[in-house]
């Protein structure tokens, strides 16, 4: 996804888009797809990483769920490379998205990928359901 740009991204910036992306991909199939909703993986999390596993997979065993995917695309334009994921979810209201620095400590790996992505792209827009996420990079020349 990454390599296919390779000559339009700076090699310091791959890591950060790479890990960026990946939490936005992995939203999309665990609170979009699989509709693990924050307060359910702030709740399973209390028992480990294992028991977020394991409600991830009961899911996938879901008739309906576990068909569900996530298209991703990319295309480049206005001197920006552009990423789409877009998930078969029902979507959320992400102005309601919560400041992970109230909401989480140190060992609790939630509700922190959307604000590190942010942080690693030059845009970050969900469409008006949340079920697709543009990711934008500006590249130089
Ligand atoms: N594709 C999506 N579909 C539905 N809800 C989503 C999606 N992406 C994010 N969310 C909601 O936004 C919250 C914050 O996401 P994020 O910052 O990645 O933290 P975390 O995934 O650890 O909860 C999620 O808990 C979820 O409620
Ligand atoms: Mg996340």
């Amino acid at each position: 996804m990454i390599d296919e740009y390779a000559g339009l991204i700076k090699e310091e910036d791959r890591l950060g888009l790479e890990l960026g992306l990946s939490e936005i991909i992995i939203n999309a199939i665990e609170h979009g797809n699989l509709e693990i909703s924050f307060d359910e993986k702030v709740e399973t999390l209390k028992d480990g990483m294992d028991a977020l596993e394991r409600l991830r997979g009961s899911r996938r065993g879901n008739p309906d769920l576990g068909r569900r995917k996530v298209m991703i695309e990319s295309f480049v334009g206005g001197g920006s490379i552009f990423w789409t994921i877009t998930d078969e979810g029902g979507g959320f209201d992400f102005e309601k998205l919560l400041d992970p620095n109230e909401t989480c400590n140190l060992e609790t790996p939630c509700g922190r990928g959307i604000f590190l992505a942010r942080m690693q792209f030059d845009s970050l827009e969900f469409s008006k359901s949340g079920c697709r996420v543009r990711l934008g990079k500006r590249f130089a020349g």
